[in-house]
Order: C-alpha cells, then sequence, then structure tokens
C-alpha cells in the first residue's frame, strides 16, 4: 500500500469511530482515500511541545524575527480581548481593510464604515488613523497593505478612472496616503498581485486598469512616488502562489523573479518582497523550490516578508484533533523552510484569532464548521497552529 494511505492505529480507529456513517457513504466514491491520504497527513509522532514562557513576537524577537498579524478596524474597535491578544503576541500590525481603496461592510457591525476612498476627489482616514493610533499606542510596526491593486477599488472607480487621469488617480493616491503617514511606517505593499500565470499576458502581467491606461511601467511608477512619498518605508512587492512543488507555481515564481530582476535593474525603489502565504492543509510540499526561489530573491538584495500567512483547513477532516495537528504540521514545516532562508526576516499571519478570518466567508467547510486556519482559537486560546510558530520560530536559525 502506498506510504501515503498508510494509517496508524490510533487513525483507523478515529476513522472507524468517528466516520462510520461517513465511511458507508464514501465507501461509494472515491472519497475513502482522499480521507484517508488526508488523515495520512496527521503525523502522530509530532506533539508540537513548545519550550516554556515568551509570546509569539518575543520568541521571533529572540532569532531577530519581526512576527505581527493582520487586524480589522471593526474588530479592533469593538473587542478589547482581541486587541489585547495582538499587543501580546504581536511587534508589528497590518490592517486588513483600511489602507484598501474600499471594502465591502458587513450591515452587522454597530461601527460604521469608513472607506478610504468614498468618492474620487475624497479621503477618509477614520479607520486608517484609528489604526495607526493603536499601532503607535502599542508601540507596534506598522504596515500599509497595499497602495495599488486591481481588486477591492470602489464602485465609483470604473466610470472615473481612464487612459487620460489614471496616472493623476494613481499618483495622488500614492502621494495623499504615504504621505499622511511618512515616517511611520515599517512597510508598504506599494504594488500587489501584478502577476497572473493563467491569462498569457506579455510577462505574466495580471489584468489590471493600471496596465491597460498606463502600461507595465505602472509598476515602477507606483514605486518612485511611494518613495518620494516616504523615504523611511520599506517598499514592498506583495504576490502569492510560489509554496508548492508543481509546474503552476514553477510558473509563478518564474514570471516574478523575471518582473523582480527588472525592476532592480530599472533601479525601480523596491526593498522587499512580500509571499503571502495562503497555505492549505491538504497540501504538502518538502518546498525545495521555494528555498531556491527565496535563494534567488534574497541574491538581487531583497529582504523577503511572509506577509498573509494563514493555513486553510476546508478540505480536512471534520474532526478537529486531527485538523488542528495537520495544520499545525503545516505551519511548522513551511517556517521551519522559510526560516532558514537568513533574508526572510517577518512573519506576519493573516490574523490572529479564527473569530476573526477571512476564510470563513471565502473558503467555508462543506460541513458547516467553523474553520480554524490561526494561531488562537475563537475563544482567544492557542491552538497547535501556535505551538507550531512557536517551535519554528525557537528552532530557527539567527538572523
Ligand atoms: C482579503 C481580506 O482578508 C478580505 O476580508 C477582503 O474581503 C478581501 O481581501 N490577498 C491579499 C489580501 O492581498 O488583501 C486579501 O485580503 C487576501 C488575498
Amino acid at each position: 500500500m502506498p506510504k501515503n494511505l498508510l494509517l496508524t492505529r490510533r487513525q483507523a480507529l478515529q476513522l472507524g469511530l468517528g466516520a462510520c456513517a461517513g465511511l458507508v457513504a464514501s465507501l461509494k466514491s472515491k472519497d475513502i482515500y482522499a480521507n484517508l491520504k488526508i488523515l495520512a497527513l496527521d503525523d502522530p509522532s509530532r506533539d508540537f511541545t513548545v519550550s516554556q514562557g515568551g509570546s509569539l513576537k518575543e520568541r521571533a524577537a529572540a532569532k531577530g524575527i519581526i512576527y505581527g498579524a493582520a487586524g480589522r478596524y471593526p474588530d479592533f474597535v469593538l473587542n478589547p480581548n482581541l486587541t489585547a491578544c495582538y499587543a501580546r503576541e504581536c511587534v508589528l500590525l497590518v490592517p486588513e481593510w483600511s489602507f484598501k481603496w474600499f471594502i465591502e461592510w458587513y450591515p452587522k457591525w454597530p461601527v460604521a464604515n469608513h472607506p478610504l476612498r468614498p468618492s474620487p476627489e475624497s479621503f477618509d482616514f477614520t479607520a486608517a488613523d484609528w489604526m495607526a493610533k493603536f499601532a503607535q499606542t502599542h508601540n507596534l510596526l506598522f504596515r500599509g497593505h497595499p497602495l495599488i491593486w486591481q481588486v477591492s477599488l470602489p464602485p465609483w472607480f470604473k466610470e472615473t478612472v481612464n487612459r487620460q487621469n489614471a496616472e493623476k488617480f494613481m499618483v495622488e493616491h500614492i502621494q495623499r496616503v504615504a504621505g499622511r503617514y511618512a515616517g511611520k511606517m515599517h512597510s508598504w505593499d506599494v504594488v500587489n498581485e501584478a502577476i497572473n500565470i493563467y491569462e498569457g499576458h506579455p510577462d505574466a502581467l495580471q489584468t489590471s486598469p493600471w496596465l491597460e491606461f498606463l502600461g507595465p511601467n505602472y509598476i515602477d511608477l507606483a514605486y518612485r512616488v511611494a518613495a518620494e512619498a516616504d523615504p523611511n518605508a520599506l517598499l514592498v512587492y506583495n504576490d502569492f502562489g510560489f509554496e508548492y512543488e508543481d509546474t503552476n507555481s514553477d510558473k509563478k515564481r518564474a514570471a516574478v523573479l523575471k518582473l523582480l530582476e527588472r525592476l532592480k535593474s530599472k533601479g525601480t525603489p523596491i526593498h522587499a518582497f512580500g509571499i503571502q502565504a495562503h497555505l492549505s492543509g491538504r497540501a504538502t510540499s518538502s518546498y525545495k523550490k521555494l528555498r531556491k526561489f527565496l535563494s534567488d530573491v534574497a541574491s538581487l538584495g531583497l529582504q523577503i516578508m511572509i506577509t498573509e500567512l494563514d493555513v486553510t483547513d476546508e478540505e480536512l477532516p471534520s474532526d478537529i484533533t486531527v485538523r488542528d495537528r495537520i495544520i499545525a504540521g503545516v505551519y511548522e514545516d513551511f517556517l521551519s523552510a522559510v526560516l532558514n532562508e537568513p533574508a526572510v526576516k517577518t512573519i506576519i499571519t493573516w490574523g490572529l484569532s479564527d473569530g476573526y478570518t477571512y476564510h470563513t466567508d471565502f473558503h467555508p467547510r462543506s460541513d458547516g464548521m467553523p474553520v480554524r486556519p490561526l494561531p488562537l482559537d475563537t475563544d482567544l486560546k492557542p491552538k497547535l497552529a501556535w505551538n507550531a510558530i512557536a517551535r519554528a520560530f525557537d528552532n530557527a536559525p539567527n538572523r
């Protein structure tokens, strides 16, 4: 029997007791093998024990690593218990929404929406200023995400921005936003997700109004304007899809490396590369090609940041014990791989608690159970994922 279908006695018992009825149903389909394969991802020999004491930020800092997380303005305003966790665990904060041009609002929230760009002529900095003040009050490094992206654009954008005025809109946005927080920012994702290997554009550039109206040079322009607006911030190119050994990941890595080489050769003021790292609990990897890619990026003189780390569990078994163990294993394996690259200086999870993750809406589980992709559970208690991240920091080489 192939290795990855071998089950331990415990897993077989779990499968037998826990999924008896499900087993009958799934025997009719190939799910049984998928299930066995998933369960085989759970290595019972891993216990994820951690040494006593030390929050994630403390364990990271002991190795010269910055650890932080993304957070949402309404969650912060409404949940002091949540924000206390950020103050305890994080040394960096990135607003998940407040620097996006526009974000859909959840009517359930008793907190008014403050989209950054309510109209072509106006800016609403209420949410971003609140988050900046929170970061300052709690001595957190503050990170902006993103200045230029083709997603989360306001309803007025499409009928307003055109070939004639696109440069004015881009330059003004960067100058007003990056300029307002100049000197206070750890880093900015100046451009987000500019490469798409599935569309067939030259250089795999992502379809975007910025590309359509300004051509490929919009990227270089954005960084030059940002560097002028805030000479102190690390200017980052941020993207996803680099972690696995498959051919699509090969293509993405090659296309982004080419973009970074091109920018560096033009003297574009770009200082770091951000890997989002939205990982799947279902996928395993040797991370061999990722490690080579990290080394190639580092050889361009770029710092590397893991910017949106989480591990989705929507395809994992319902059993929370098994799910948490598989997720923890992915966290530790991935972080152990990337932290072997000295240029990796910053690790950011896309949220801190399962109660506030975008995967609830974007990647829900078919069994309707709450998703569990982050270090803290919905009661703000550390999970095995927290242990796994702590272990990776504890075992990481010093920077
Ligand atoms: C997501 C947010 O988490 C969601 O709440 C929002 O509705 C859409 O954007 N890559 C990115 C992030 O760069 O900005 C995205 O964040 C997740 C994917």
